[in-house]
């Protein structure tokens, strides 16, 4: 049977472009409020015995964009669906992957838990902020690399003399595999996070004077990172102008004036959430072919047919 696919709110064009890469017509699915702010969901496709698969990443307001993620399987699973599989092209509380201090929760595993079988039969993600968090699912997860994506792009608008910086110790093997594809040397900023908007740098490991840097990360949230980085950078003899690439371009509140004062002559990203519009170059590869090879695989796959307990 044709799989079905289910677009969520947080991101409409996404969804649209997954099931037309799939060949299907996205599921009509009525996602709206009640006076008092709860989630009203109405399935208005027939999806008994068929595989759903629900396009949604949790971006703000995560709570909300996550609850609707599950109502949207809970009413897939009531009306029959075989399988009910989320799309989740970006997964908020990530990055809370562990506790920094005692009396924090683990709100990766927390948010993680919530994927449970009786909703989901398999979860799909991209890029998730680090490996461990895949244990944190109960459920068999797909975990996507968007980066050869992000690298095709890259490629094309590499500067002269550039030099590949990871800002911090996280997005380090990222920046190594993309250094040694293309033979350039890479460079390491120390950061250490104060709160949630602000960062500093300790030190920069390795030679970026007189080069040009691109810098790549998993994410930007609220652009401290890439702006602390940068400055570092500069005062260590790097060229201004940086080109940054991440796969989750988030950019809250001020991010993208604050990476327009620092100078940025390009950003590089993925539509795994809504890319940002700026006042600099953003090239945007989407991750829709990526999400609709997982549909067709896991469709088409009766080993991903796992009994439900
Ligand atoms: C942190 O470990 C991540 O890889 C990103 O560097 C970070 O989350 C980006 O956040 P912000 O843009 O707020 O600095």
């Amino acid at each position: 049977m044709e799989p079905c696919v289910v677009i969520g709110s947080a991101h409409r064009a996404l969804g649209e472009q997954v099931a037309r890469e799939v060949g299907v017509a996205p599921a009509r699915c009525t996602i709206a409020r009640f006076p008092d702010g709860e989630i009203h969901v109405e399935l208005g496709e027939h999806v008994a015995g068929r595989d759903v698969f629900v396009v949604q990443p949790t971006i703000a307001p995560v709570g909300e964009t996550l609850l609707e993620l599950l109502l949207v399987a809970d009413a897939a699973r009531r009306a029959g669906a075989a399988r009910v599989i989320a799309l989740v092209s970006y997964f908020g509380y990530a990055r809370a992957d562990r506790r920094t201090r005692a009396g924090q929760p683990l709100a990766a595993r927390v948010a993680a838990a919530l994927f449970e079988r009786t909703l989901f039969d398999r979860v799909v993600a991209i890029d998730l902020h680090s490996a461990p968090i895949e244990g944190f699912f109960s459920i068999p997860l797909e975990h996507l690399d968007a980066v050869p994506r992000l690298a095709s792009v890259l490629e094309e608008v590499l500067p002269e003399r550039a030099v590949i910086v990871s800002p911090d110790l996280g997005a380090s093997k990222r920046a190594d595999a993309l250094a040694a594809r293309w033979r350039l040397p890479v460079a390491i900023v120390h950061k250490t996070r104060v709160s949630g908007s602000d960062v500093i740098a300790r030190e920069v490991t390795g030679d970026v004077s007189g080069r040009r840097p691109v810098i790549v990360d998993d994410m930007i949230s609220t652009g401290g990172t890439l702006v602390t980085a940068t400055e570092a950078l500069l005062a260590h003899g790097a060229l201004d102008r940086p080109v940054i690439a991440a796969t989750h371009a988030l950019c809250v509140g001020d991010s993208i004036a604050k990476l327009a004062a620092i100078g940025v002559e390009r950003l590089v990203a993925t539509d795994s959430v809504p890319p940002p519009s700026a006042p600099f170059d953003v090239r945007v590869v989407s991750v829709a072919p990526l999400l609709a090879d997982a549909v067709r695989h896991i469709a088409s796959s009766r080993d991903a047919a796992l009994p439900r307990s």
